[in-house]
């Protein structure tokens, strides 16, 4: 396992600033653009993925509150954007409470920002991996009662644990802590049906991120939910997924697989 960086590498793109920049965001430097433009160059549908994985993260949030889930942890929650998971919760129900976890330096002033003066959300700086480090730290204990259901958010992260860090041993890690009436929501690049030339100069670029891609088929995403019960459409393609079935979305020649399960 790769340890946690700690200060601010500017010269090496970061997963969190580059799809800030997808997003259209500002919180991002040369190094990110000048890599995010090759890939768009490449595959201009990454903006618009990035767009939908987004919008799939706060319908999934929304969907959750209005079961009345109340206590959300999101690993790998990037930097701030238009509407965060703190903010989709509170907009159904004004009592949730929020943990941010990234282990990308950059995301932590930006976060700090983003929920001063706000006692229901706090941010640790963690790596995901090490699950039992996040679900012990201070901060996670202070603001989640696991006897009581949690949504955990792991939604474009697990495609950054290889398989030498046991994705499937991390997810089932945080699953494992949940009480009956819980949520496990994800999404997850794939390779699945993707156009061999684009393919391979994708890959060609995976080398060139700080931490590197693992694309994975619809099955591989699918065991990620292994004892969770599949709600809405199952396990889908992003721009696909609605807590009421399959809606109508775009063909892409790369796709994301997403799904949100409950724990029962
Ligand atoms: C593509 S962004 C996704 C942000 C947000 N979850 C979303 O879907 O809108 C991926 C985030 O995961 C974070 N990340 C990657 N590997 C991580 C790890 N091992 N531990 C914690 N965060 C990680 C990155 O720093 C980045 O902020």
């Amino acid at each position: 396992m790769q340890s946690t960086p700690r200060e601010i590498d500017a010269n090496t793109p970061s997963p969190a600033r580059l799809y800030d920049y997808m997003l259209g965001g500002t919180d991002n430097y040369e190094v990110d653009r000048q890599i995010a433009d090759q890939l768009l160059k490449i595959a201009p549908e990454l903006r618009e993925l990035s767009l939908d994985n987004r919008s799939f993260l706060t319908d999934a949030v929304e969907y959750c509150a209005r079961q009345g889930i109340r206590q959300f942890l999101d690993i790998g929650s990037g930097l701030p954007t238009q509407k965060n998971v703190h903010e989709a919760a509170q907009s159904v129900a004004p009592d949730s409470r929020t943990v941010y976890v990234d282990n990308d330096p950059s995301v932590l002033p930006h976060a700090q920002t983003l929920i001063q003066g706000d006692p229901q959300t706090v941010y640790i700086e963690a790596d995901a991996r090490d699950y039992p480090a996040v679900l012990r730290h201070p901060e996670t204990a202070r603001m989640l009662d696991f006897t009581k259901p949690v949504a955990v958010l792991l939604v474009a992260v697990v495609h950054f644990i290889d398989d030498s860090d046991d994705p499937y041993g991390v997810v089932a890690g945080y699953a494992d802590q949940l009480c009956p009436g819980s949520y496990v929501i994800l999404a997850h690049v794939t390779s699945d049906d993707i156009d061999p030339e684009l393919g391979e100069r994708m890959f060609g670029l995976n080398s060139q991120l700080r931490v590197p891609l693992t694309y994975r088929t619809k099955d591989e995403v699918t065991r990620f939910f292994d004892g969770l019960e599949l709600v809405g459409p199952g396990v889908i393609g992003l721009g696909r997924w609605s807590p009421d079935g399959e809606v109508d979305g775009p063909k892409r020649k790369l796709n994301s697989w997403c799904g949100v399960a409950r724990k029962v």
